[in-house]
């Protein structure tokens, strides 16, 4: 995400812009680029995909990488408290931290690239919508593979979807840095980073997008449905990544 021109103890900070191009106070980067979806939908879906993946015994630890200004990671502490030992936020905004800290969670300024963790310190460690905004994703997935005891969970920007790809020629993309990967690249990034896993799992994530508030329950129902449908599912704006480690 662009080039540095600032540091906060020792960390490389992108401008100031770059934070104005993904977050504008309280309001989501999703709402303001999908609107009510994300509030009717998306939200939602993130706190299934979450309790599927890790919901049941035993209570883990996670540690949550570019938090942003942690609306979902509020909403995923609460829905699943029972699932959780120990959640911890990362942002490499100051506002960022800040905002989650307001939020009453854990939180850590830190670049994803570059972890102030210690080795294999967490059971899962989360990334949702992250790592295709990193200069350099095979080193945020070397780190995440370090910290990690048990298994990652990303979600991800789809490079097979063309409406993404067509999305991230506009400037505002330009500006966060999006650079949407192929799901074979992503899997390429982990298998990369020489860790042994027992599945990587890869499956399309999401169709939203900006519709008038008449056609919110159309959409919702869509989007309840799409993952499931042969060929198109894969025009998914976003895919799951699921990794879980051998011990
Ligand atoms: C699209 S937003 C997603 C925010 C949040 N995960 C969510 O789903 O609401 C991407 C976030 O990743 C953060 N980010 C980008 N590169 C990062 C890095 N190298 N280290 C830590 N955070 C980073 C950005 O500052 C931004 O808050």
């Amino acid at each position: 995400m662009g080039a540095a021109t600032d540091t906060a103890g020792g960390l490389q900070v992108p401008p100031r812009e770059a934070w104005a191009s993904l977050h504008a106070g309280d309001t989501t980067w999703q709402e303001r680029i999908i609107g009510d979806i994300a509030e009717v939908y998306v939200r939602p879906r993130y706190e299934r995909l979450f309790g599927e993946a890790f919901g049941g015994a035993p209570r883990k630890s996670f540690l949550e990488l570019g938090a942003g200004i942690g609306t979902l990671s509020e909403r995923l502490v609460a829905r699943h408290r029972g699932a959780i030992s120990r959640y911890v936020t990362l942002e490499q905004f100051a506002e960022g931290t800040r905002r989650c800290a307001g939020r009453g969670l854990a939180s850590i300024q830190g670049d994803a690239t570059r972890l102030p963790v210690a080795d294999k310190s967490f059971d899962v460690v989360l990334s949702f919508d992250v790592m295709h905004h990193v200069d350099d994703p095979r080193a945020m997935a070397r780190e995440m593979v370090r910290v990690a005891r048990h298994s990652l969970l990303l979600t991800e920007s789809n490079g097979l979807s063309l409406g993404r790809r067509l999305m991230e020629l506009t400037p505002g993309h330009r500006r966060a840095g999006e650079r949407s990967y192929l799901p074979r690249t992503y899997r390429r990034f982990l298998e990369a980073t020489g860790a042994r896993f027992h599945a990587i799992r890869i499956a399309p994530f999401l169709f939203p997008f900006r519709v008038p508030r008449a056609l919110l329950p159309a959409l919702a129902w869509f989007n309840g449905r799409v993952e499931d449908l042969p060929l198109v599912r894969w025009q998914c704006s976003s895919l799951i990544i699921h990794a879980t480690l051998e011990a």
